[in-house]
């Protein structure tokens, strides 16, 4: 196999096309997923607590309970009201969310002091969701569970596909370089370890939040290795790489 510094120019360019598209790609996934996940735990960078946020969502409470004190505020109910209205809405979430309770509590209290900006009509000006039905505000009042099954397998199923065939000729144009070989055998299989890793840690996480760090270890593994790999195919293709890194002849 003829190694990429003895290849001809036009190979050499070739190679450089798809390394420096592919890089930017990986560079666009990985700012795509930071500005995605980063924040989510009201902290900056990307934090176990916010993958925890993405996959199991967050479980102590609503969206409806979260925003409540913002809502009550809005709605100029007094502060000496709050925990009143708080315990309305906590119990009626507790206790299963019947429509016999709503009847009763839930949608008395709703009508004085929410539908004044919940109302069909309203919701659509302001853009936020209506509270007019029993339906409106059980909607609002879900646990957050995090990402759904079938959002994981889509995503999966794209990510697994390209980043194999990705991480496959990354590895393909590595293993043609000088480097020494412990160093080429490591560096092929890691970023196809770390996809794996980050894969499941989605579904492990979705089950107990303590996997969190699969995701976060598997993804600083993956796509930035792969990245790597390029980078040190490119330079050796161009300008050589130092010897230290190289394999020795025998
Ligand atoms: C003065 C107008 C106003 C009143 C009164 C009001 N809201 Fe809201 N509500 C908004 C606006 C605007 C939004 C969307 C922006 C936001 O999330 O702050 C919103 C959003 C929401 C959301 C969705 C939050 C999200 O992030 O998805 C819920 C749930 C909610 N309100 C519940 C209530 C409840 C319950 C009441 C009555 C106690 C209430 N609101 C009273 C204006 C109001």
């Amino acid at each position: 196999m003829r190694q990429l510094h003895q290849l001809s120019v036009a190979e050499k360019l070739l190679h450089t096309g798809f390394i420096v598209l592919v890089c930017f790609g990986l560079l666009s996934a990985e700012l795509y997923l930071y500005v995605t996940h980063t924040g989510l735990d009201g902290k900056t960078g990307v934090t176990l607590k916010d993958i925890q946020i993405s996959y199991y969502g967050n479980r102590s409470s609503t969206k409806l309970q979260t925003v409540l004190p913002t809502m009550l505020t809005n709605a100029g109910v007094p502060k000496a009201q709050w925990p009143e209205a708080t315990a309305t809405f906590d119990h009626w979430i507790k206790g299963g969310e019947t429509q016999a309770e709503y009847d009763a509590k839930i949608k008395p209290f709703v009508a004085t002091h929410c539908l004044m900006c919940h109302s069909v009509a309203m919701s659509k000006q302001l853009h936020n969701p209506p509270l007019v039905t029993y339906d409106d505000v059980k909607a609002v009042a879900k646990i957050d569970t995090g990402m759904s099954y079938t959002t994981m397998l889509l995503t999966g199923m794209v990510h697994l596909s390209m980043l194999g065939v990705i991480f496959w000729l990354a590895g393909y144009l590595f293993v043609r370089t000088r480097i020494s070989s412990p160093l080429k055998a490591v560096g092929v299989i890691v970023p196809f370890l770390g996809m794996l890793l980050d894969f499941s840690g989605w579904f492990l996480t979705k089950q107990n939040p303590s996997f969190a760090w699969f995701v976060l270890i598997g993804g600083a593994l993956s796509c930035p290795i792969a990245s790597l790999e390029m980078i040190v195919a490119f330079f050796d293709m161009w300008v050589g790489i130092p010897g230290f890194l190289r394999q020795k002849s025998a």
